[in-house]
């Protein structure tokens, strides 16, 4: 009698409890769990040892030695993030291994996200709510916490992938008539026409946005592509929004422009590092707002993440294409 062997899974946190309970449920694979927190590099490099699925996520470096150690049996490697700079696709490539990834559902919800850090940063919320809670609300007054407004602004989006464009379409009721939405990035986009944004090069945008939303993928070109140089020719007004990944700033640089008083406010989804420590000087300016990594941060788009993962996972076991697959 032979005795079936199960292909082995490394989950390397505990999902939503809709698709968590979809994958406990699978009696045909051997699951491996790590559920307290961020998994430690040795503990990853221990566990990774003989699987052939590894469902994995933002937070784990996913690199030559990981994919090295897991070993020959590796089938397939799926994030549960439309974002994969922490996987090496060279290593998986050089391999043939499927990488496995979740665009389209978190669109809404980061793009939700991005109005809502253009806007609390435009009308100086951070401010406003530290005033209640330290009890400097003193009265009313013409002239306090006074933001600024989005009519007839232009708003300014570097990446105008399916997030920059859900970004484009929400923002856009509140530009009035004479506002303008330009993007920048590596091609004309069609859908752009929906919200009439057009494409200008990354210096013309940087210099004419009221408002700077950083929405493109990480790679080596764009790592710290918003540096010093790059504020120095935005407006002293301006609203910078970041809810890609931290590394698309140079942060120390950016330190250095707030301290010079160069931009109007600076709203992040994203940091270097995350977390960010809650002594970082980034966050001793009162026009910086920063949230934790919140951009696809609710239970429908995080269970529908979470979903695809599992979908692109089971089909890369099975050796079938797998239904988002990363082309490289
Ligand atoms: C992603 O999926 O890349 C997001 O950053 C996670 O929120």
């Amino acid at each position: 009698m032979s005795v079936q062997i199960k292909p082995r899974i490394l989950l390397t946190k505990t999902l939503p409890l809709a698709a968590q309970k979809r994958i406990e449920s699978f009696d045909k694979i051997e699951l491996i769990h790590w559920k307290d927190g961020v998994i430690p590099r040795g503990e990853l490099l221990n566990l990774v040892k003989g699987v052939d699925g590894l469902l994995c996520m933002i937070t784990d470096e996913i690199d030559e030695e990981v994919i090295e150690t897991a070993g020959n049996q590796l089938k397939v490697v799926s994030t549960m993030s439309v974002g994969y700079d922490h996987v090496s696709t060279a290593a998986l490539k050089s391999r043939s291994i499927p990488l496995g990834y979740t665009p389209g559902v978190l669109t809404d919800a980061v793009a939700d996200l991005a109005v809502l850090l253009v806007l609390a940063a435009a009308r100086r919320l951070r401010e406003g709510i530290s005033a209640v809670l330290n009890g400097d609300w003193i009265t009313w007054s013409p002239t306090w916490l006074l933001g600024s407004q989005l009519t007839d602004k232009t708003i300014g989006i570097v990446g105008f992938g399916r997030i920059g464009l859900g970004t484009a379409k929400r923002l856009k009721p509140f530009l009035g008539s004479n506002g303008k939405i330009v993007y920048a990035g590596r091609t004309v986009k069609k859908e752009a026409e929906e919200v009439d944004a057009k494409k200008v090069e990354f210096d013309v945008l940087i210099k004419e946005a009221d408002v700077v939303i950083i929405s493109c993928s990480l790679t080596e070109e764009t790592r710290g592509m918003f540096n010093y140089e790059v504020f120095k020719k935005m407006k002293r007004s301006v609203i910078l929004v970041n809810i890609a990944r931290g590394s698309m700033i140079n942060q120390p640089d950016l330190v250095h422009a707030l301290s010079e008083n160069r931009l109007g406010a600076v709203a992040l989804d994203v940091t270097t590092p995350e977390p960010l420590s809650p002594n970082d000087e980034l966050l001793k300016f009162k026009n910086v707002t920063v949230i934790p990594h919140l951009g696809s941060a609710t239970l429908e788009t995080r269970t529908a993440m979470a979903n695809i993962a599992i979908d692109n996972l089971l089909a890369g076991i099975k050796g079938e294409k797998l239904p988002y697959q990363v082309e490289f």
